[in-house]
Formats: structure tokens, C-alpha cells, sequence
């Protein structure tokens, strides 16, 4: 006769694969059925607890017990295989129940664009092109030299404090504007020269039009006989391709210490046509006056022509540097400067 223990181990065993069932009936992911699997097989689950106690018996008996073990595992084992099966079933029937239309058009990646700043700068860079400027570049990091001093603006000049240019490692500033690439050009080679610099400047501004990096480009014509009038031609070609083709353009007497004499550039109102008025009411972009402000402009300095070696009585120039964000800006009727530099998907896909 075997022994009450060896009897009740025998009826555990054989409850296990029933508590199992009701255990996993609820359960809907494989990794959770295998979990339950564990707590009954594992190494610390409920049957290897159970054979903890076949040492204890005697010897005549324990076959029984091993059989019964047996027994369970396998009961155990088919009931996870059967469950995962149902389950796998279950997850293929709803794949094909989807109804997939293999007439539809596929689902494109969308197009890219390019950004409106790059397409304003092409723009900009083409008309330019088209007067027979090359495009040249400068660096970021310059010099306090390049950046101030050969634009003939000196050591306490207010343009150069902290407040204004970031001052790097190094005794290096970021470039305030576009103008070195005058001063680069000009000690690369002999005149004439007649160049424009695209680029970012870099300034300690940040407000709904101003942002610490912006791009501006610089233009440069220098030769034996270049007039003011010439200046003043360039300019207006520029805004009649740009802006619209009955505008005029307007130069304010100004100040910038790298030319001599100096003019604000405004170009007439392409949403009001110059007339500063839209039916009754004043004009909203150049709020009236006719006018916006684009760039400054003037006869390059003599200092400056010092600065890179050439002879200021021999040769003359112009320069001009305006702000392309500002441009693009009033090309595309954007209000808010930030909205450039956001990368928001929704503004940028408007220019595709
Ligand atoms: N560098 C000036 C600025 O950033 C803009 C400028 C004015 C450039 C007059 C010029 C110029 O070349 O002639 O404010």
C-alpha cells in the first residue's frame, strides 16, 4: 500500500494541469501564457515544489510519483500548445478578414522642398548673376579685423560691444554681417571685383523680427570707374526682378562707417504699388508710406581700400548688404521672423 504522502503528492500533481487551464483561459498574449507555463514547470514552479518531498519516500514508491510528474508535464504542455495554436489562429483569421483593396493608389512618402530662405537666396543670387556678380563666401568665425577694423569701423565703435557680437573662444567673434567677405575678396586679388556674399550673420537679437543667426547678402562692385549711379541702377534692376517690375526704389542719406557716402535702400510697396493706400485704407505692410526698408548701401570708404591695399585714388566702388530673411519675409507675407527657423512641417510644406 503507498504511503499518505506519497498519495496526496500524487493528487496534487494531477490538480496541476486543471489550475493551469483556468489559469491561462484568460490570458491573450503568448508572453503571458509562457509566464504561467514557468510558474508551473519552472525550476522554482509548482511541480518541481512538489517533487521537493520525493526524496523523503520510500524508494518502492516513488516510481509512482515520477509517473504522475509525467504525467502532468505532459498534460501541461499540450494545454500551452493548444492555447498558443488558438491564439495564432485567431490572429491570421482577423488578418484575413481585413478587406485589403489592391487597387488603391500607393501611399506616396511626399515630396520634400526646399527651404524658403535657400529659395529666396537662389532667387537673389540669380539676378545678381545675371549683372555678372560671381558668389563668394566667407567664414563664420572671423576675425575682430575682418569683421570691424578694414571696415573702417574703429576699437570703440558701438556696433563692436558684447551686447551686439558674440565674442568666441580665441579671440574670434561670429561675423556681424556679411561685409568681410568684402575685405577677403579684395586682399585675394586685384580689382575689378564684382562679387555678392550669401551667409549667416550672427547678433545677440531674438525677438519676432530679430534672431541671433540670419542671413544677409553682401554685394560688392569695385573698379577703375564705378559710379554712384551705378549703384543706384543695380539696385533698382534688383527690385523690379524681385518685388515686381513698375517699382521704384528710394535711397535715404545714411551712416555705415565702411562707405562714404551712405544710403538706406527702401523699394516701393509691391503690395500697395508704391501708393501707400489698398482701397481706403493705408497699406498694412509698409504701413502707409509707400516704402520698405531692405538694405544699406554707399560708396566704399577709402579707409577700407587702405585696409586691403588698393590705391583709393585709383579705383572706386560700391557695396550694398541687405537682409534676406527680411526678404523673404515680404515675399511670402510671413509676420512672424521665428517661423523660418522652427522647421513646423505645416509652414514649410506651404512652399512646395
Ligand atoms: N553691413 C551692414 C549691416 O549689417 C549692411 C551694409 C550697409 C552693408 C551698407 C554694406 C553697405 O555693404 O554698403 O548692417
Amino acid at each position: 500500500m503507498p504511503s499518505p504522502g506519497s498519495l496526496e503528492i500524487i493528487a496534487a500533481l494531477d490538480r496541476l494541469a486543471g489550475a493551469l487551464g483556468e489559469e491561462i483561459r484568460p490570458l491573450e498574449t503568448e508572453q503571458e501564457i509562457r509566464a504561467a507555463q514557468a510558474r508551473y514547470l519552472g525550476k522554482k514552479g509548482r511541480a518541481s515544489d512538489l517533487m521537493k518531498a520525493l526524496g523523503r519516500l520510500p524508494p518502492e514508491e516513488r516510481p509512482a510519483v515520477g509517473e504522475a510528474a509525467n504525467r502532468a508535464k505532459a498534460a501541461i504542455e499540450s494545454l500551452i500548445a493548444a492555447r498558443l495554436t488558438a491564439l495564432s489562429q485567431a490572429a491570421l483569421a482577423a488578418d484575413l478578414a481585413r478587406t485589403v483593396d489592391v487597387t488603391l493608389p500607393g501611399r506616396g512618402s511626399g515630396m520634400g522642398t526646399l527651404h524658403p530662405l535657400t529659395l529666396v537666396r537662389r532667387e537673389v543670387e540669380e539676378i545678381f548673376l545675371g549683372l555678372g556678380f560671381e558668389v563668394r563666401t566667407g567664414p563664420w568665425i572671423e576675425t575682430e579685423w575682418h569683421n570691424f577694423d578694414a571696415l573702417n569701423t574703429p576699437a570703440d565703435h558701438p556696433a563692436r560691444d558684447m551686447q551686439d557680437t558674440f565674442f568666441v573662444e580665441g579671440g574670434r567673434i561670429l561675423r556681424s554681417h556679411t561685409s568681410p567677405v568684402q575685405v577677403r575678396t579684395m586682399l585675394a586679388g586685384p580689382p575689378p571685383i564684382k562679387i555678392i556674399a550669401p551667409g549667416n550673420v550672427f547678433r545677440r537679437d531674438d525677438d519676432a523680427t530679430h534672431t541671433p543667426m540670419f542671413p544677409q547678402i553682401e554685394g560688392l562692385y569695385v573698379d577703375r570707374d564705378v559710379s554712384f549711379a551705378d549703384l543706384k541702377g543695380t539696385l533698382l534692376h534688383f527690385v523690379r526682378r524681385f518685388f515686381g517690375p513698375d517699382l521704384s526704389i528710394r535711397l535715404r542719406p545714411s551712416f555705415f562707417p565702411f562707405t562714404e557716402p551712405s544710403a538706406e535702400v527702401d523699394a516701393g510697396c509691391y503690395l500697395c504699388g508704391g501708393i501707400g493706400r489698398r482701397g481706403d485704407v493705408a497699406c498694412r505692410l509698409c504701413k502707409g508710406s509707400g516704402w520698405i526698408e531692405i538694405g544699406g548701401s554707399g560708396m566704399v570708404h577709402p579707409n577700407v581700400f587702405r585696409a586691403v591695399g588698393y590705391d583709393p585714388e585709383s579705383v572706386r566702388g560700391f557695396a550694398f548688404g541687405m537682409g534676406l530673411s527680411r526678404m523673404a519675409m515680404l515675399k511670402y507675407g510671413v509676420d512672424d521672423l521665428r517661423a523660418f527657423y522652427e522647421n513646423d512641417i505645416r509652414f514649410l510644406s506651404q512652399f512646395l
